[in-house]
């Protein structure tokens, strides 16, 4: 495989477990206000980010590629307000979208199909994590401004539970 593809690939690792720790923060932020089910909706988006980060991993296991661990970045967020994660998240996730992309971008280039489609779920489930983002952030700025409306949002991100991803390698 093409060096260069491998080196996103191994980055993506790094990115995606950041990804994890990043939302993990932001469980924590909502957890020092009390605010559990939204504390609960990003601990289950964490989890979903270390399954991404275990799947480039072992796309890259299943392909014979040396696999090397940098340090994981130390989330640097501060949030003034319950709306600050739900503007970050969205922000991140446009950030690993352009990431997506740019591997893609080198598997095109590269002939890489394997790569495209491994990639072609990742391309579906940003699209999917930057709808669930925006939508959060509408329902907030509708309804999070009246106690009620806030205490149903929170109640509603209570419920979200983890599912294993759809693609297995
Ligand atoms: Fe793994 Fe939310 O992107």
């Amino acid at each position: 495989m093409n060096e260069k593809i491998a080196f996103l690939l191994n980055q993506q690792i790094n990115k995606e477990f950041y990804s994890a720790y990043l939302y993990l923060d932001m469980a924590n932020y909502y957890d020092e206000l009390d605010l559990d089910g939204f504390a609960n909706y990003f601990t289950v988006q964490a989890q979903e980010e270390r399954d991404h980060a275990m799947l480039f991993l072992k796309y890259m296991q299943i392909n014979g590629l040396k696999v090397t661990f940098e340090e994981i970045g130390r989330p640097d967020k501060t949030y003034s307000g319950a709306v600050d994660p739900l503007l970050a998240a969205l922000e991140h996730e446009k950030y690993v979208t352009s990431l997506i992309n740019d591997i893609y971008h080198e598997a095109h280039a590269a002939k890489d199909y394997r790569t495209m489609k491994f990639l072609d779920w990742f391309v579906d489930e940003q699209m999917e994590e930057e709808d669930s983002a925006n939508s959060l952030i509408n329902r907030f700025k509708l309804f999070g401004s009246d106690p009620k409306g806030l205490y149903l949002l929170d109640q509603e991100c209570a419920a979200r539970v983890y599912a294993a991803p759809s693609l297995v390698l």
